[in-house]
Formats: C-alpha cells, structure tokens, sequence
C-alpha cells in the first residue's frame, strides 16, 4: 500500500524500556506496573488504576467487581466492538443492544427501557458520548456506568478525562489504539477504592493475600513488559492525540463537502478512527483501494447482526443503515499533510 491504513510504531524509547525491564525486573508484577498504573491513573484524573491484559478484560473484570452477574441486564450500543457485549456474556448477564444516532454514531437511550442493572456507553471512535444524558439515565435507574474508553484514550466531556466520568473506565492498548503497550492490554480506572482492590484481586485468580483466594478470578494481568513500553507511549500521547486533531482539520480543509462525523459539542475527541458518512462509501472504498490507500470499516456488522447474537433477533434500523454508509481513513498521528491530500483529493472525486 502506498498509504497503509494502519502503521504499527516501535520507537528506540519503546525498546530501550523493554529491554531494560526484561533484564533488571520481574517479569510479571514488576514496578513498571504499579508506576505505569499511577501514571495511567494521573492522567486520566482518577484516584486508582488497576492494569489487565486487553480491553475486553478490564471490561468484563469491572463487570464482576460490580457485582453484574446471573439475571441482570446491560445495556450497550450495538454499533462498537464485539467485546462490549461479549464482556457481559462472559458474566452470565443479559447485553441489551441498542441503536444508535444517525449523527455521530453513539449509543441513543431516547427508546430505552429502565429495566437495567448497568450501563456500558462507548465512546465511539474516540468521541466523548452525550455523558450527561447517559449520567441521568443511570442515575433514574440507579444503575452503574461502565465506560468502554478502549478507543478514547485523553477525550474529554466538559473538561474531564473520559475514563473519570462513570464508576470504572475502561481501556484497551491493542496494537491500533491511539496508545499501545507493545502487545495485548487494557486498563481499568475507577475513583473507588474498593472497586479498585476488588479489580486487581479478580485479575490475578480472585487472590486476598499471598497464599488466599476469596472469588472466582482470572490470570488477567499485565506484563511487566508491557507496562514499561505504555509508560513510554503514555508520556507521549497528548502529542499524538494533538497530531490526529491537526490530521482531522485538514482533512475538512481539503474535502470539497464536510462529511467527516461530528465532534461531541461538550467534548474533545482523540479521533481514533476519522470517519467519514456518505451514500457512496462503496464507491469511495474502490477508488482509495485503486490508488493504494488503506481505509475500514468500522464496523461492517454491528454487534446484534453478528451470528451469535442473531439468536436475539434484533432489527436496529439506524446502525444497519450507519454501517454502510461509513469509511475510516487513515488517521495515524506520523501521516503527513501531503498524503492526507493525496487521500481527500481521492475522495473529492467521487463526492463532488
Ligand atoms: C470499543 C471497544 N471495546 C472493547 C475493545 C476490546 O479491547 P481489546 O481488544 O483490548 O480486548 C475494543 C478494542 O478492540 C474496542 O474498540
């Protein structure tokens, strides 16, 4: 590809930190975990972080630590990753898909039934969801928000980190994310202390103390390893979040119409993914395809068409339609302004 889609970075700072880790530390719970958990919680404004090993993980662990189980409900939009729902199935809870806003992709509680026992919004695409409409549902129902943060690592609502918003926040650093570890991991961030505790014991087999285990618990740590590469791509994030801001604005720049979707006016988008709506998505995909740039989809299926959830026999109009009206370009922050030219000048002519 002239333009890939998508380029994994592996700096001299990342390998410098693996290598000093794997030789002076212990390779599982050594100190670049609880230092890159500070640092994580810190910088998203939380009192606590506990670490695990992806996304789905820190997800389905926050679940548990809840209390979310057998019985309940969850409700969740049905347009994001599989793990948004899986995670509430590995619980034996009930997910509760849900439509979404032509708009921006987001979950849309306006039809939305108080029947639930927890809430997971995603912040799609790196775009800080509506939080007060989900903060007033949950409060109605007096039911816990979840935040599936796993592809909004720095957005921010009203000023506050996303992540800090609801009880636990959740956060994967899976290769393509706007951070990375070097390899599979996830995050969990919470102001509760006992959340916390209740997080890190059920990530490492449900352990109370060195020879005693009181739940049931996974082996869902992080590596040592990876925790000292995050460190390194955490100091660096801000300046990498404010590159995809600069690649998003010339790209509105240079697109003869404006069909990027929106940014949440109370927030601050990381642009994880930079979509792109239009009617002929198809058409624009073969075109960029014929000139070597990368593009997705994200998603091609929402979540209630996947084959293990046919069997709720669910229709959700909105995201059927979203989902083939979407694109992502390229968004990565070491993409230069020449070949985002190059892309919008590829796009222009099959909008125009
Ligand atoms: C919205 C969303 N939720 C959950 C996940 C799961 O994260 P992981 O792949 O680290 O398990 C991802 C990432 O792939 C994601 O994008």
């Amino acid at each position: 590809m002239k333009i890939p889609f998508f380029i994994q970075e592996f700096t001299d700072e990342m390998e410098e930190a693996a290598i000093h880790t794997l030789r002076n530390e212990s390779f599982v719970g050594g100190e670049s975990v609880s230092k890159f958990e500070e640092e994580f919680a810190r910088y998203t404004g939380t009192k606590y972080a506990a670490s695990v090993s992806s996304g789905n993980g820190a997800l389905q662990i926050s679940l548990m630590a809840l209390g979310i189980g057998k019985l309940h409900k969850v409700i969740t939009p049905t347009n994001s990753f599989i793990a948004s729902a899986n995670c509430i199935r590995m619980t034996n809870a009930k997910p509760i898909l849900t439509d979404i806003d032509m708009n921006d992709g987001g979950i849309d509680l306006s039809k939305s039934k108080n029947d639930v026992n927890a809430i997971i919004p995603v912040h799609i695409y790196g775009n800080p969801c509506n939080f007060d409409s989900i903060k007033s549902f949950a409060d109605d129902n007096n039911i816990p928000i979840i935040e599936d943060a796993c592809q909004a690592h720095g957005a921010e609502y009203k000023g506050k980190k996303v992540g800090s918003l609801g009880d636990v926040g959740c956060f994967s650093f899976y290769p393509t994310k706007n951070m990375t570890v070097g390899g599979d991991g996830g995050m969990a961030t919470t102001n509760n202390e006992e959340t916390a505790l209740k997080i890190k014991s059920i990530r490492d087999n449900g352990r109370k103390t060195k020879n005693e285990f009181d739940k049931l618990g996974f082996t869902m740590r992080l590596n040592t390893v990876n925790a000292a590469i995050g460190r390194v791509q955490l100091k660096h994030l801000d300046e990498k979040n404010t590159r995809r801001r600069e690649i998003v604005s010339l790209y509105k720049k240079k697109l003869s119409k404006d069909y990027i979707l929106p940014e949440n006016k109370d927030g601050k988008s990381v642009y994880h993914q930079i979509v792109l709506k239009h009617e002929k998505r198809d058409e624009i995909r073969k075109k960029l395809t014929d000139n070597d740039i990368g593009s997705a989809i994200y998603y091609e299926k929402p979540i209630h068409m996947q084959e293990i959830y046919l069997e709720y026999g669910l229709t959700l109009p909105n995201s059927e339609k979203f989902s083939k009206e979407i694109i992502s370009l390229p968004s990565y922050p070491s993409l230069t302004n020449e070949q985002v030219e190059i892309i919008a000048e590829c796009v222009n002519k099959i909008i125009n």
